[in-house]
């Protein structure tokens, strides 16, 4: 078992072990004192892996229920929001007892969300079911839901009480969500690792799980290390945003549904290494996109990629913040207008 220190406003620890779904209950029961929870999932992950943490937690005598809503990104709204505040005054939950999030990024970001609400807030624990959620959305107090006018555009930050990242889950993912997850790890050798990155392009999507605790632990440790700099995102946070402003512009070009995350994180850094770095970098990048089986590209015109982009949470008084790196393990922050952006953007697919 490993276990990350992380050092926030509101400290937790991160424990990384593979078979740890099984003995949550032993797990929380030694970081929170409630006897009481609601287990928030998707469909899909309720049929998967609920009825195990239910047995877990029972063991360690905690009770809990289990809410769980249609799967994917189109139930992260105010709707689903509403129900599970409802279900948690159906259930009588008070301030003292806790939230789990049991399932993906979304399932993270709106559980998360109604924890750092309900009640001015309770405490909630992730048990992330996804690579992208284990390395990233499950870490570093960032909750949301998405609204009309965008993706997270309502949330709050919020750090959980605990994670527990099995990575034994990680063997039953579908490939395209393993790839998708591949895309954020691959980000991270990119602005901060090299031996990462090197570590990538020994694999390819079908080899890549004999690295895999390795990968989620390095993962996991760069991103503590960025959020405890800068927790509120105001500064050094947003290098791991390397790939994204182009990355959610494709998402909402393709309306959230048929592009993963992943895919458009993937297409947004090969976009801009390719427009910004040296020929040699960017071939090296799309070889290792290319091999985790995701896209060096979109068939989105830039033009109609731009609207989005200024709409993004990245975009701050008419300028926009994007992220590169010139070399394999170093991120730069960059700020210009949203003009000056179109302009270097432009030509580009
Ligand atoms: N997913 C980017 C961040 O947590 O800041």
């Amino acid at each position: 078992m490993k276990t990350i220190n992380v050092h926030t406003s509101s400290p937790y620890n991160i424990i990384i072990q593979r078979g740890s779904l099984d003995k949550s209950g032993e797990l929380i029961s030694s970081a929170l004192k409630s006897k009481k929870a609601v287990i928030i999932t998707d469909d899909i992950v309720n049929n998967l892996y609920a009825k195990r943490l239910v047995k877990s937690l029972a063991d360690y005598d905690i009770n809990a229920d289990v809410f769980a809503f249609p799967h994917g990104e189109q139930s992260k709204n105010l709707d689903t929001l509403s129900d599970i505040y409802d279900f948690l005054c159906e259930k009588n939950i008070t301030r003292s007892d806790f939230l789990i999030a049991l399932g993906g990024g979304v399932v993270g970001d709106i559980t998360g969300f109604a924890a750092a609400t309900y009640l001015r807030g309770i405490d909630f624990v992730q048990i992330p079911t996804t690579l992208l959620a284990q390395v990233d959305s499950s870490v570093g107090g960032k909750t949301a839901v998405d609204i009309k006018g965008g993706k997270n555009l309502v949330g709050a930050f919020k750090q959980p009480a605990l994670v527990i990242c099995d990575s034994d889950i990680l063997q039953s993912l579908p490939r395209c969500e393993l790839a998708c997850g591949m895309a954020e790890v691959i980000k991270y050798g990119m602005i901060r690792d090299r031996n990462l990155f090197e570590l990538l392009e020994k694999h390819n999507l079908s080899t890549v799980d004999e690295a895999m605790d390795e990968i989620v632990y390095t993962c996991i440790d760069i991103k503590r290390d960025v959020v405890e700099h800068d927790e509120f995102d105001k500064g050094e946070r947003m290098i791991l945003n390397f790939g994204h402003t182009l990355g959610h512009a494709i998402e909402g070009w393709h309306n959230y549904t048929d592009y993963s995350h992943g895919m458009g994180v993937s297409a947004g850094m090969c976009m801009i290494t390719r427009k910004l770095c040296s020929a040699e970098l960017s071939e090296r990048l799309e070889k290792c996109v290319a091999s985790y089986e995701l896209p060096t590209g979109t068939e989105a015109p830039v033009s109609e990629l731009l609207p989005y982009c200024s709409k993004d949470k990245k975009c701050e008084s008419g300028n926009i913040n994007y992220i590169i790196c010139p070399e394999v393990g170093k991120a730069e922050i960059r700020r210009v207008s949203v003009s000056e952006f179109k302009k270097l953007m432009e030509g580009q697919n």
